[in-house]
């Protein structure tokens, strides 16, 4: 069964528009309370946070032209880095689906979407979230022609909540630097069904550094849709919901006053907590590759010697991402070169950054 958020529903389209092209780069999250487990649909069982990237992302583009084949649901041409993609137009078909609802217009058009990543497809990053969230905020830009009253409010919130019917983790590329989805009593605003910024963090976190380290670019043996749905009658999930909440609480104080030592243990806590679920799930599996712990160790030998703040993050993968103040880049770029890089698949890395927050909480398109 499912639910219908009546906000959402269409308005009254004023304008009519007959054919158009939109565009828009979403970038890439990594989140640092994880989303891990479902309730209904595409709602989280508890409340993510995450950092925004700015070097890895999705451009998209979304041409509209009248329809001309009515047999199918919709009238969709999908291009992957230009070229056809018959795995992915079927991911866009069920987004669409999911959707329809809430924009009706996706039955009366051909759409022609084509999209690219910043980063290489076969990376073992997460391309999920950055482009469902391009797509989301593309037909957003569509409806805005249909009804340019529409206010930017409501334009980032209704983008966030599609992009969650496509990919979860995607409602938290719509908008900000800091994201939080998930409805917590510490956060203003929070909801379930969309991600909103956290806002203004302490400076020791502005342009916070994640160096991406490539240790595994196989394919994921489970998908994240799957992992989600092993924490229904997990052992452990009640606690680690009950866990996530708390931590968002302590990352807020965290992030506002500029706890490094805090964050460091918050968020390496996580990743690791991340990874315990998977492994005590049933059936259990193990997305960490020997070379993710051997990293680790090097991480915590680092930190040990120099006493500077690095830790990292996990998500549903072996790659590690390396966070760490701005302020300590060329010192942790040293450690990268010298020592990290070797435990990497081809030596390959990306090196990637948070976007320092805009003064205007609601940019314009
Ligand atoms: C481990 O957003 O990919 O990256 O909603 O089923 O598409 P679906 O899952 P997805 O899950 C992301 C899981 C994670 C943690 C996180 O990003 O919070």
């Amino acid at each position: 069964k499912i639910m219908v958020v009546d906000k959402f529903l269409p308005k009254k389209y004023t304008e009519k528009v007959t054919r158009g092209k939109v565009q828009h780069r979403a970038p890439s999250n990594i989140a640092l309370v994880k989303y891990w487990g479902k309730k209904d649909f595409q709602l989280p069982a508890n409340p993510s946070l995450s950092f925004t990237l700015t070097n890895s992302y999705t451009d998209t583009s979304v041409e509209f032209l009248p329809r001309t084949d009515f047999n199918a649901s919709f009238q969709i041409d999908f291009y992957f880095e230009e070229n056809p993609k018959e795995a992915f137009l079927t991911k866009i078909e069920t987004f669409f689906n999911r959707m329809r609802l809430y924009m009706p217009f996706l039955r009366d058009y051909h759409f022609v979407v084509r999209s690219h990543n910043s980063f290489p497809h076969s990376s073992g990053i997460a391309s999920s979230a950055s482009a469902m969230a391009a797509l989301a905020v593309c037909l957003m830009k569509i409806e805005k022609l249909f009804c340019p009253e529409m206010t930017d409010e409501f334009f980032y919130e209704k983008a966030s909540f599609l992009a969650r019917l496509g990919s979860g983790s995607a409602c938290r590329s719509i908008i900000g630097s800091v994201v939080v989805w998930g409805e917590h009593p510490e956060i203003p605003n929070s909801s379930d069904l969309y991600g909103v910024p956290f806002g203004m963090t302490h400076e020791v976190f502005h342009r916070y550094q994640d160096t991406i380290l490539l240790i595994d670019k196989g394919q994921k043996q489970i998908s994240s849709t799957d992992g989600h749905d092993l924490m229904n009658n997990h052992p452990y999930a009640n606690q680690r919901f009950v866990q996530a909440t708390e931590n968002i609480s302590k990352l807020n104080t965290i992030l506002r006053v500029g706890a490094l030592d805090d964050f460091v243990k918050l968020i390496e806590s996580e990743a690791l907590t991340l990874h315990s679920m998977m492994m005590t799930s049933n059936p259990y599996f193990v997305l960490m590759r020997p070379n993710t712990l051997a990293t680790i160790e090097q991480i915590w030998n680092f930190r040990r010697q120099t006493q500077i703040p690095v830790g990292f993050t996990l998500d549903a993968g072996a790659n590690i991402h390396l966070l760490y103040p701005y302020q300590y880049k060329s010192e942790v770029q040293l450690l990268i070169e010298s020592n990290l890089k070797n435990f990497c698949d081809n030596q390959q890395i990306i090196e990637d950054e948070v976007p320092l927050e805009s003064a205007n909480f609601y940019p314009k398109f």
